[in-house]
């Protein structure tokens, strides 16, 4: 359930009709909704309230500073995977000791930017990660508390850009060697070894891979504590997916996930950690954008969008789908017609949907692209020097701009032209 909903005629956010945000910010522009933010961080919480928890939100998916703030004040944790991200969550009032730093390529500078800000733990991705912390946690006198992640050679069955829990790919340490290298840890000076981490990938629908990874982690976590570790800790990644289309079955739900997780895991006593991005700010988001020309072609038409890839990269990235609906609730005898919707930049990727039934619609007429408060902003670029899309938060009958359409000035102004030229 999210709060994007028509009321007279009108799509909109909360009780913020989506024409007011179009006037008054223009668009193309991101929209989110703070009660559909919240409620589904509480559907987590509440999935995991049988035991010690930490629901980390993974800043990746969506990490404008209000959106974390919002997050972090109803007492989530975060997940960073860079010094830019982890400088982000302590801007909006997240401490370190709530702040778990993954990513397969850690350098040392946010190494240190960690540990000197404080962090709850760091997950080691490899071998040489781990000896490099080892050594900058002694040189800096701290001790760092770690997980180590590993790769359980499972299918998460998902879009192959989003999978990483399979052998191929580049995550984690191969679970059979997991008991090798968390003696190398246990031994190594400046580290204290708190946890097991996974993360099995992105968008899954399925929670039979997490059963199988999960299993192996238990299996895992037991062999461990009969090598003498203390197993605290057990960091399950996030990756559960969304509905992105409305006529389709839905994923499972964050109390089902919970289920598997309290019957694969429960038993070992461990603080639970989860990563989960999309699921919390998917669907609290849509990208709101103005028809620019509907543009007759032979055999087929196109809606020309101001929005572009550029703003929203996933389908031309993933081949994903976004549901577009018109702001302008069609009435039940509405003529309709079938389009692609495309964007303005120069290249067939940007395109949209292909052969969508749509209410007609022409020049200034606006619609959404629904599920698309994660992995959306975050992707976005300035290509073709489009301004970056901005965002904008609403929460009951008021809004925010949270984060501002640069203007061109500002955009140049980032641009230096070398003297001797
Ligand atoms: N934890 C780790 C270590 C991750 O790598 C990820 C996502 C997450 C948590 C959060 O997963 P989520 O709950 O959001 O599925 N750009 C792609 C998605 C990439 C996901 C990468 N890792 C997309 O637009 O579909």
């Amino acid at each position: 359930m999210d709060h994007f909903n028509y009321r007279d005629g009108t799509l909109c956010a909360e009780d913020v009709p989506l024409t007011r945000i179009a006037a008054e910010v223009g668009t193309p522009v991101y929209v989110y909704s703070a009660a559909t933010l919240a409620r589904h961080f509480g559907l987590f919480r509440q999935a995991l309230d049988w035991t010690d928890h930490l629901v980390c939100f993974a800043v990746k998916a969506n990490s404008n500073l209000a959106v974390l703030k919002l997050l972090g004040d109803l007492g989530a944790g975060m997940d960073v995977v860079s010094g830019g991200e982890y400088t982000r969550a302590r801007v909006a009032g997240v401490p370190g000791e709530r702040i778990v730093f993954s990513g397969v390529g850690k350098t040392l500078a946010e190494m240190r930017q960690a540990i000197e800000g404080g962090i709850r733990q760091v997950n080691i991705e490899s071998e040489p990660e781990m000896r490099a912390l080892s050594d900058l946690a002694v040189t800096m006198g701290a001790e760092v508390p770690v997980a180590i992640r590993v790769n359980p050679d499972v299918d998460a069955k998902t879009h192959e850009k989003i999978a990483t829990g399979k052998s191929e790919n580049k995550f984690g340490i191969p679970i059979a060697k997991a008991r090798q290298v968390y003696a190398e840890a246990a031994a190594l000076p400046g580290l204290r070894v708190v946890g097991v981490d996974v993360h099995i990938g992105s968008q899954l629908t399925d929670l039979d891979p997490y059963r199988a990874a999960y299993a192996k982690v238990a299996d895992l976590t037991r062999a461990l504590r009969a090598d003498g570790h203390a197993i605290t800790r057990l960091d399950l990644g996030g990756g559960l997916g969304i509905p992105y289309r409305r006529d389709n079955n839905a994923p499972p739900l964050p109390l089902e996930y919970g289920q598997v997780i309290r019957e694969t895991v429960g038993d070992l006593g461990c603080e639970i950690e989860i990563e989960p991005g999309r699921n919390i700010v998917g669907n609290a988001g849509v990208l709101l954008s103005q028809v620019i020309w509907l543009k007759e072609g032979e055999g087929r038409d196109f809606l020309i969008v101001d929005a572009a890839m550029n703003d929203l990269l996933r389908p031309a990235m993933y081949g994903a789908h976004h549901d577009i609906v018109p702001v302008a609730q069609p009435g039940v005898a509405a003529e309709v017609r079938r389009v692609d919707v495309v964007g303005p930049v120069c290249e067939s990727a940007d395109t949209f949907q292909k052969g969508v039934d749509l209410p007609t619609l022409g020049a200034g007429d606006l619609i959404v692209f629904r599920s698309a408060g994660a992995y959306g902003a975050v992707m976005a670029s300035e290509y073709n020097s489009r301004p970056l899309v901005p965002e904008v938060l609403v929460s009951g009958d008021h809004f925010a701009v949270i984060r501002a359409r640069p203007t061109f000035e500002e955009m140049l102004s980032r641009d230096t032209i070398p003297e001797w030229l």
